[in-house]
């Protein structure tokens, strides 16, 4: 029978991002060979800083129509100590996510077997959560300039942009995504006490989409009281709903509380599928690691993991994330996470965990 082929474009971009790339595509090659039920074919982008340098652009002419002929991106990260960083994400990542559509971003947050959450008393089933972040615009929309630049008169600006149907699409995700999980709790974070145009049409909306769902249960937070109460009662939460500026500080805010950035999946979604979506770890380049083997892979395997599903891999997906948290269990961990294996000893437990199962 003819087997499906999925085209993959991987960018694996700066410092870690090239380490973790090269070993999630191994994994992702052995566990093909193992299950024997499609193909995976990897075109390799070097979109990088060091391109950068060199060329005067991240993505080339026609790199982004490039992307569009594929099923889905496994991405690195991105960030230079030689590139400013406004220089670097809105030359590589936001494009691409503002190009493909990709208008939310899901960050499953839990306790992996193994590790421990730096709460006290805070077990694996007290903290389970999915962080739906509206992933294209807010605060990172990109209106904005300064004016009289390099005189004491200098004036900047950064314009929030809230459009409805931004807000309606990300939030339909978000009920959805809810309805999917057991408790089918949602909780909407905004700051509409403060910022009383885009945030109150957030509230507006949500309370228009509510009687939709009638199985969903509601709540919403202010985001300053929201931290409190992920560090506080962590149990109270299930799916959360938040703005492009919010979801981004308070998803890093979760994968500390689930045990490191380290092991943290995101994926950029295009959920009408009419351009692929995009898979990478929450982490950065971490230039303070970098070139040294011992940057922790296991959140881009987990990336790899959801990207599997989200082309209906379920199977491969869940192969793939026991293998993982078997290997977590075993204590065979960076040091980001307690342990004192590297970057390739993880890999290849995680293989030989894929090659015990299947
Ligand atoms: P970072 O996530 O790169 O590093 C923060 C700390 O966590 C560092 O001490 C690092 O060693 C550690 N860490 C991160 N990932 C790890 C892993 N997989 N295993 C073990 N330890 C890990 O964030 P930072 O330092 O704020 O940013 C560094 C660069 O990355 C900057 O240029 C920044 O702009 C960029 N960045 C890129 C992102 C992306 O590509 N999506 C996201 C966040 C930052
Ligand atoms: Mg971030």
């Amino acid at each position: 029978s003819v087997q499906k082929t999925y085209r993959i474009a991987s960018i694996p971009g700066d410092g870690i991002g090239v380490e973790i790339i090269k070993q999630t595509i191994r994994v992702l090659k052995r566990l093909e060979e193992l299950l024997g039920t499609f193909n995976i074919e990897f075109h390799n982008y070097d979109w990088s800083s060091e391109r950068y340098q060199n060329t005067g652009e991240y993505i080339p002419t026609g790199g982004l129509e490039s992307l569009k002929n594929h099923d889905a991106i496994l991405f690195g990260a991105v960030g230079s100590v030689d590139v400013a960083d406004h220089i670097s994400l809105w030359g590589l990542i936001l494009p691409i996510r503002k190009m493909l559509g990709q208008y939310v971003n899901v960050r499953p947050i839990r306790i992996l077997p193994g590790l421990s959450s730096p709460l006290k008393d805070c077990s694996i089933e007290d903290l389970d959560w999915v962080m739906i972040r509206e992933n294209s615009e807010g605060e990172y929309a990109g209106q904005g300039g300064i004016t009289h630049e390099g005189t004491e008169y200098a004036i900047a600006n950064d314009v929030a942009v809230f459009t409805r149907q931004g807000i309606e699409r990300t939030m339909r995700f978000a009920f959805e995504i809810a309805l999917s999980r057991p408790r089918k709790h949602l909780t909407m974070v905004t700051k509409s006490n403060a910022q009383r145009h885009g945030m109150v049409l957030w509230d507006k909306v949500f309370h228009e989409l509510a009687p939709h769902y009638p199985e969903v249960k509601t709540d919403k937070m202010l985001v300053d009281a929201m931290t409190v109460r992920m560090v506080l009662k962590p149990r109270s939460l299930d799916t959360i709903v938040a703005t492009n500026l919010h979801g981004d500080i308070l998803s890093d805010l979760a994968a500390a509380l689930a045990g490191s950035i380290g092991v943290a999946p995101s994926s950029n979604l295009n959920p009408t599928r009419q351009f692929p979506s995009m898979f990478e770890p929450i982490h950065g380049s971490a230039p303070d690691i970098a070139g040294l083997g011992v940057a922790n892979p296991v959140g881009t395997f987990w990336c790899a993991a959801e990207m599997l599903a989200w082309m209906g891999e379920t199977k491969a997906r869940s192969s793939l994330m026991k293998a993982i948290e078997c290997v977590c269990a075993a204590g065979v961990r960076t040091k980001d996470i307690q342990g004192t294996s590297n970057t390739f000893e993880v890999t290849e437990a995680v293989i030989r965990a894929l090659e015990k199962e299947l």
